[in-house]
This record gives structure tokens, C-alpha cells and sequence, in this order.
């Protein structure tokens, strides 16, 4: 288990379209064992395979937020069905967009076919913060981020912001 560096905005490779998995094996397994470390390290509940560079449809979640139980979700080529007509709100932020929010709408409920830590085949009802965050992770593997929700304006404003972060960071 090894926590990775997580890409962060402008790059280019986070909107790239990630490739479905032919087989939940062992590379799988340790790649979502890392990706959940990387996640709680930073901390957050939601990551996407691309997130560190690995363009796989496999995404880790754990929407818990309780240090002592921990809940890690793992989806495999997640597929949305069913997503409900009645939206809901949340402010939105995401690792690859460090300290950003914004407050983005999303359907309230969706259901999700995909395959588990195992590759078995699972599907699960999602609402509320479930279902928002399960959505955005979808995203990522269509190389969207939440900011690509927001006015032109607006995104081009956080985009600047976080470019002159970059350019300001040095590794040493
Ligand atoms: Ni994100």
C-alpha cells in the first residue's frame, strides 16, 4: 500500500477518458489499495484512478468521515442508471482542484452498475451525498471536473488562481 501524488488542474491528462478494466485481478486490487490510502492521506472521500495518473475506470470512495469506522466503497467500470429527475445541491471541491469550492447540482438519486473489490457484479441505489459524489467521480472518468459545471468566467478565474499556485511550488 502506497499513498501516490495526486495530478492537480491545469493538466492534461485529467481530461483524458479513462478505459474500462477487462479483469478485477491482483494489479487492480493493489492499485485500489493505494488509491484509498492516497485518499485518506490527503484527506478526502472520493478518488478517481486518473487522479493519479492511471487512466483504469476504477474509482474508491468513503463517504464515512469517521476515522475509527472506516466504510471504503470500490468501483470498477461504473455505469450510471436511473438518475432521478429532482436535483440536489452540495458544495463541490475535489483533490485535483485544492482548495476550491463551488456549489454544483446534481440528480438527487442515481443507481450505479458496477464490480466490486472482487469484480463481482453490484448495484447500488444512491442519494444524497452518496449519489452526488459517486457522480462526480464518474466524471473523472470522462475527464470532467466540477469546475466544467461552472460559468466560463468562473472556471477560467480558478484555473489562473491555480496556475500561479503551480508556478509558485517548489519540490526541494
Ligand atoms: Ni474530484
Amino acid at each position: 500500500m502506497a499513498v501516490k501524488q495526486i495530478l492537480t488542474e491545469p493538466n492534461k491528462f485529467l481530461r483524458q477518458i479513462s478505459k474500462p478494466v477487462e479483469k478485477v485481478g491482483d494489479e487492480e486490487r493493489k492499485l485500489m489499495d493505494d488509491m484509498l490510502d492516497t485518499m485518506y492521506a490527503a484527506p478526502g472521500i472520493g478518488l478517481a484512478a486518473i487522479q493519479i495518473g492511471i487512466p483504469k475506470r476504477i474509482i474508491v470512495m468513503d463517504i464515512s468521515r469517521d476515522e475509527n469506522k472506516k466504510e471504503p466503497l470500490y468501483f470498477v467500470n461504473p455505469v450510471i442508471k436511473n438518475k432521478n429527475e429532482n436535483k440536489s445541491r452540495y458544495e463541490e471541491g475535489c483533490l485535483s482542484v485544492p482548495d476550491q469550492f463551488a456549489e454544483i447540482e446534481r440528480p438527487k438519486t442515481c443507481e450505479v452498475e458496477y464490480l466490486d473489490y472482487y469484480g463481482k457484479k453490484q448495484i447500488l441505489k444512491a442519494e444524497g451525498l452518496l449519489a452526488t459524489c459517486i457522480q462526480h467521480e464518474i466524471d473523472h472518468l470522462e475527464g470532467i471536473l466540477f469546475i466544467d459545471y461552472l460559468s466560463k468566467l468562473k472556471k477560467s478565474m480558478i484555473i489562473k488562481k491555480l496556475s500561479k499556485f503551480k508556478s509558485k511550488r517548489i519540490i526541494v
